[in-house]
């Protein structure tokens, strides 16, 4: 059975460039309900453990570096269905692949810096969603 949570963070790209506010909007917009969120930065440490699955990719010094240079928006999302759809939602790893009205379609610039984070299983939503909040932090 599909869980109905999943795990999201705005990526420093996005909040860079002021799009907090419209994918915030986007993702509730679709029917997301917002269970934990918060402002925070990650450590070159905390980087490193939360992608620890492409530590033998060529990109992962360069998603480190990405992904902490600048704070992030950390979420978890409730929904039915809630990995596969937010999948659906944000498109494609690369926006130039990403279908038309997709959060990195509309905000992404490229395959690296593609504006948001979602899970993608519920197994990791729960991993992912622990790594970035207390359990007083959720709701
Ligand atoms: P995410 O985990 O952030 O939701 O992204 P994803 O599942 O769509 O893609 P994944 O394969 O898990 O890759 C994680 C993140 O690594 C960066 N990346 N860079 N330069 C590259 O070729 C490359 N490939 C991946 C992206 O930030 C990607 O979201
Ligand atoms: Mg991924």
């Amino acid at each position: 059975m599909a869980g109905k949570r999943t795990f999201t963070m705005i990526k420093p790209d996005a909040v860079e460039n002021g799009h907090i506010g419209p994918i915030i909007e986007k993702i509730t917009s679709a029917g997301f309900k917002i269970k934990a969120l918060k402002f925070t930065q990650m450590s070159k440490r905390d980087a490193q453990e939360f992608y620890a699955i492409h530590k033998e990719r060529p990109f992962f010094g360069e998603l480190v570096a990405f992904m902490t240079r600048g704070p992030i928006v950390a979420a978890i999302l409730e929904k039915e269905n809630a990995v596969e759809d937010f999948r659906m939602l944000i498109g494609a790893t690369n926006p130039a692949e990403a279908a038309e009205g997709t959060i990195r379609k509309l905000f992404a610039k490229d395959i690296g810096e593609n504006a948001v984070h979602g899970s993608d299983s519920d197994e990791n939503a729960t991993i992912e969603g622990a790594f970035h909040f207390s359990g007083r932090e959720i709701f």
